[in-house]
């Protein structure tokens, strides 16, 4: 049987980040996914992330004439079986309710013949407000299918109505519009709904019940990435992820909410983390914006900074021509990158490995990928799989240069900073 094919509508809301769960979700009750987001989503969400999500183009601009050429609008809709817009903003649920169509996704919601789902997500003054209020009676005579938004505290400090739905519920309604069954097991360790787990499973303390980082969100990134040159050869480093995973290990130690995104490596998941596996650095990226909000994030992974530029689907033969040419092209900077996200962490800490003019190079580090601290470390020697590191922590006030210690320790010493930041 043909997978169902759902057209995901994302508009522009601080809940737009979840729109790659539900992706995710959907994709592993071997549901197609096809994403259009809207100029004010791609605020919340880059295009490039949910593509890697959907592994498929990103619709947005009804004016790109090379996109209405091949696939228009009409075509869109035809192509899927059902139409969410997930998150759906009080303003697309007014222009909806008014029959504007002034973008892709307003003309295709215009002009769809098929069934509909919104699923709302905004301030509590909003969803009640009467104007949003009237235009969800209007949808909801007009055909519409509107999943009731959660009650709970929302991002902008206020309680009430309002919160988008957790991804499993979100995709549970889809799968029973689509009429086919939903495997629960399929959502298991990853969502929202079961972060909770991830608190049980925190190691208990022999001394006290002090945890300072307690109701924090901590994002790790470690290891290296791999970067394929075709379907059995890649490009590495040398990064083992001890010292990210002894900082993630740290984390939760002190009561934080911890995910761990991961190149690949040989190492046990610390007790309590969050554990997403991914191999290239696209892949990280998109798992590191997966995963925000966070309160701080330490991006520890030796990220490799290139890629190749084509990667052909058959294996690389060797055939007598001589040696191939390997064309790089450059990979996204995830710091930086999360330096300017709209969800930025509070607290932002890179690393930078040098092996000379250690704090000269992490000042200048700072300033240029827009991060809060700078962790140094000497890798001139065997930290790269070694026991000990050492660490100058270089912030706008100054440098902090700690002394050769066992991973585990400095990690630590790292997270006690940390929280002695947000005391
Ligand atoms: O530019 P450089 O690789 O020295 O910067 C190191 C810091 O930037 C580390 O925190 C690393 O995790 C992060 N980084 C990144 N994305 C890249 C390259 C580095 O997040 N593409």
């Amino acid at each position: 049987m043909a997978p169902k094919r759902v057209l995901l509508i994302v508009t522009g809301g601080i809940a737009a980040y979840k729109a790659l769960e539900l992706v995710r979700l959907l994709k592993r009750q071997g549901i197609a996914v096809r994403a259009v987001m809207t100029q004010s989503a791609t605020e919340f969400v880059t295009p490039l992330s949910m593509g890697v999500m959907t592994e498929d183009q990103v619709y947005g601009d009804m004016f790109d004439l090379k996109e209405e050429s091949e696939i228009g609008h009409i075509n869109l809709s035809r192509q899927a079986d059902l139409i969410v817009i997930c998150p759906a903003t009080a303003n697309i649920l007014a222009k909806m309710a008014a029959g504007i169509a002034d973008d892709l996704a307003t003309t295709i919601l215009l002009a769809t013949d098929k069934p509909v789902l919104a699923v709302p997500a905004m301030n509590v003054r909003m969803w009640n407000h009467p104007a949003t209020q009237r235009n969800l009676k209007q949808l909801r005579e007009d055909g519409i299918s509107i999943m009731d938004p959660d009650e709970g505290a929302m991002a902008c400090g206020e309680f009430g109505p309002g919160r988008l739905p957790e991804p499993p519920d979100v995709a549970a309604r889809i799968c029973t519009m689509l009429g086919q069954p939903f495997d629960t097991a399929l959502t298991s360790g990853r969502s929202p709904t079961t972060i909770p787990k991830a608190f049980e499973a925190q190691p208990d303390f022999a001394v006290g019940t002090h945890r300072p980082l307690f109701g924090k969100r901590v994002l790790v990134t470690a290891g290296p990435t791999y970067e394929a040159i075709d379907p059995v050869r890649y490009i590495a480093n040398r990064s083992s992820g001890r010292q990210g995973f002894a900082i993630a290990q740290a984390a939760a130690e002190m009561g934080a909410e911890v995910t761990l995104v991961a190149g690949p490596v040989h190492l046990v998941t610390p007790p309590g983390v969050i554990r997403i596996d991914v191999e290239s650095a696209m892949e990280m990226q998109a798992e590191v914006e997966n995963a925000l909000p966070a309160d701080v994030a330490i991006l520890v992974a030796a990220v490799a900074d290139w890629r190749a530029a084509d990667v052909p689907e058959q294996k690389i033969k060797k055939d007598g021509n001589g040696i191939p040419p390997l064309t790089l092209t450059e990979n996204p900077d995830i710091l930086a990158s999360l330096a300017l996200h709209k969800l930025r962490p509070k607290l932002l800490i890179g690393f930078a490995a040098e092996t000379e003019k250690i704090v000269e190079h992490a000042t200048a580090k700072l300033a240029k990928k827009g991060c809060d601290w700078i962790v140094a470390n000497d890798v001139s020697g065997d930290v790269m799989g070694g026991d000990n590191n050492a660490f100058h922590v270089v912030t706008k006030d100054g440098v902090e240069s700690w002394p050769d210690s066992p991973k585990d320790v400095i990690a630590r010493r790292l997270m006690e900073r940390i929280a002695d930041e947000f005391a």
